[in-house]
């Protein structure tokens, strides 16, 4: 039978239209949900790929209290990652089946974790500067118009604030170290600071799906306006802390309230996107032989949940 969607539509309409959510029970278009689950999983997979640059140093932490905070913050990613898989499995897919599509290279991640952890003080730059451009991209999405993303963001969103300010604390000790701990801070900050300006995604004028994506209420700002955002956050940042970003052209405007600054190399960013990153392969295999090995808990875990369902019809 052939169901009349047009006041369905007219209902979901009205329903963006007032700023109010979406929930999973809604009517909401295809295509609504279609992009929902091809933002909100690779959002999900960022979480989860996102723990292997930094477990990376977990067992070299200098320290066994850096080594606590460093753990903490790995598997508070991997919470997040979980609360986004199952707002995406609201959507209708379920989890096992977008993990497939990562492991197949058939949905992305972030593009800044396809970047090595050279040294300890990587650590300290994902969290201020990759944490960071996370927040500025999060905050908005916890007034996004899909319920159970919007919601899980809230939570997501404190816990990140705690990974960024544990990374610009981690740099700010070694900026008050010796000469060599301040090289290696700066060193780092210049390796990191243009793949977090990408991380906002391509410019306006290359992202075609922004304008459906604000219309619905899905996204609330531009790539350019929140990379804009996070620049002049991280200036002041960056004086406080005593390092400099490796762009001649990062100055104050003065008529536009806002500094100006050079354009990221769009080049690597397409190529890093499209799996010619440093590590996009490492990343790859080792989410991979993570899902191989857990497989056997999986099916334990089904077998057990069938024997408990067989109990309850005895
Ligand atoms: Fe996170
Ligand atoms: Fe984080």
């Amino acid at each position: 039978m052939q169901v009349d969607e047009a006041p369905l539509e007219k209902a979901f309409d009205a329903t963006i239209g007032a700023g109010d959510r979406i929930e999973p029970r809604d009517w909401m278009p295809e295509k609504y949900r279609q992009t929902l689950i091809r933002q909100v999983a690779q959002h999900a997979h960022s979480e989860i790929i996102g723990m292997q640059p930094e477990g990376n140093w977990i067992t070299r932490a200098p320290s066994l209290r850096r080594k606590a905070v460093l753990l903490a913050k790995v598997q508070d990613e991997a919470g997040h990652g979980l609360y986004l898989y199952s707002a995406t499995e609201t959507l209708g897919v379920s989890r096992d089946e977008l993990t497939r599509r990562l492991i197949e290279g058939k949905q992305k991640y972030s593009s800044i974790f396809n970047y090595p952890t050279l040294t300890y003080a990587d650590v300290g730059s994902i969290g201020w500067l990759v944490d960071g451009a996370a927040i500025c991209n999060q905050v908005p999405l916890c007034r996004t118009s899909y319920g159970p993303y919007g919601r899980a963001m809230i939570r997501i969103c404190k816990e990140e604030s705690f990974h960024q300010r544990q990374g610009y604390e981690l740099l700010m000790t070694m900026m008050r170290g010796t000469d060599e701990q301040r090289a290696m801070v700066q060193e780092s900050v210049n390796r990191f600071w243009w793949p977090a300006l990408m991380m906002f995604g391509p410019p306006d004028g290359d992202s075609p799906n922004t304008a459906q994506s604000m219309e619905w209420g899905i996204k609330r700002h531009t790539n350019d306006e929140l990379r804009q955002r996070f620049v002049d956050m991280s200036v002041p940042q960056a004086e406080a802390l005593g390092v400099t970003f490796p762009d001649p052209e990062l100055q104050w405007n003065e008529e536009r309230g806002s500094y100006d600054f050079g354009e990221p190399d769009w080049d690597e960013f397409w190529q890093v996107v499209k799996g010619n990153g440093p590590c996009n392969t490492q990343r790859i295999a080792h989410r991979k032989a993570a899902y191989d090995d857990g497989a056997w808990v999986r099916e334990a875990a089904l077998a057990f949940a069938a024997k408990a369902r067989a109990d309850e019809n005895d």
